[in-house]
């Protein structure tokens, strides 16, 4: 059993129905923080109810478009008053539509914009709001990427350069409160996040690592074959678990400590799909 390093806190994590989101809510959950966990599948974040229980963890599911963001925010007002308190938010919740800004669809633009940028500003918004007022020392976490650097990230890497963005300033604001920003910037982990690739570049990865399932857009693949195509590929795509390790380790540091930027990379490069 590990040390419970986060009882009596409150967490919530976004994005917790799948990939790191999934992984992040499991670990801050077997650490003993009440965590609620965020995302649109309910079937998905009431499969996390008996893992956690199994671990002497507690996990409250809440499923909702993150896009409705008076939802969002009374959920956290919810949370603090339900618990007592409020500590650690996690936005995680993100994707991508990898076409490039030439023949892209302006609505993948606005869904990515309004679900990357605009719901971690409310959630960021309402998390400092209730800590501030209820006195709560606490952590606000970003999963950006190291697409927020690359040159060939199209529209989704502005998004994440915004996040970036973001986290600097609002590292800045919260300077003299309890509350510290973590900034997380993975490369390639092996999640749902490829469900908007092109099918042919996810069927031949999947083919080449002797994975029999035919990829169709859209498509989300159970945690299960996360393991076994990182068992498969574990120089090139990292691991879920890999980035909530990093996650834990931002927000169980004292908080005079500002772990503000933690970049977590597999050890070679993968080349994704231009369009
Ligand atoms: N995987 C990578 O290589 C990688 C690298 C760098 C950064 N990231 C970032 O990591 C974060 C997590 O992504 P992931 O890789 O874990 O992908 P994932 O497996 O596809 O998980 C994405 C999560 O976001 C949720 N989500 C998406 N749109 C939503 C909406 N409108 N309302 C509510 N929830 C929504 C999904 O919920 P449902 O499934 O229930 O719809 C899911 O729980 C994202 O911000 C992504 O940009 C990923």
């Amino acid at each position: 059993m590990p040390e419970k390093k986060l009882a009596g806190k409150t967490a919530l994590v976004t994005g917790a129905s799948s990939g790191i989101g999934r992984s992040t809510a499991l670990k801050l959950a077997a650490l003993g923080a009440h965590v609620y966990a965020t995302g649109r599948r309910q079937e998905a974040l009431d499969e996390l109810v008996g893992i956690a229980e199994h671990a002497g963890g507690t996990i409250t599911p809440e499923a909702f478009d993150i896009r409705d963001y008076d939802k969002f925010q009374g959920l956290i007002e919810r949370a603090e008053a339900d618990t007592g308190t409020f500590n650690i938010l996690v936005n995680n919740a993100g994707l991508s539509h990898p076409d490039g800004i030439v023949d892209g669809d302006p609505e993948k633009w606005r869904e990515m914009l309004e679900v990357n940028i605009l719901s971690l500003l409310a959630g960021s918004q309402k998390a400092i709001q209730v800590m501030r007022k209820g006195g709560h020392e606490g952590h606000i976490v970003h999963i950006s990427s190291i697409a927020a650097r690359s040159d060939a990230s199209g529209v989704y890497g502005g998004t994440k350069a915004m996040v970036s963005a973001l986290a600097t300033t609002m590292r800045k604001d919260l300077e003299d409160d309890p509350i510290r920003v973590v900034n997380v910037c993975p490369g390639a982990v092996i999640t749902n996040f490829a469900r908007n690739f092109p099918p042919d570049y996810i069927n031949a990865m999947l083919q080449s690592l002797g994975i029999d399932i035919e990829f169709k857009p859209g498509m989300t693949l159970p945690p299960e074959v996360h393991d076994k195509v990182n068992a498969a590929a574990s120089q090139l795509l990292l691991h879920a678990d890999d980035i909530a390790r990093a996650v834990v380790y931002g927000v169980t540091q004292p908080i005079n400590v500002d772990v503000f930027e933690i970049t977590v990379r597999p050890a070679k490069s993968l080349q994704l799909p231009d369009g």
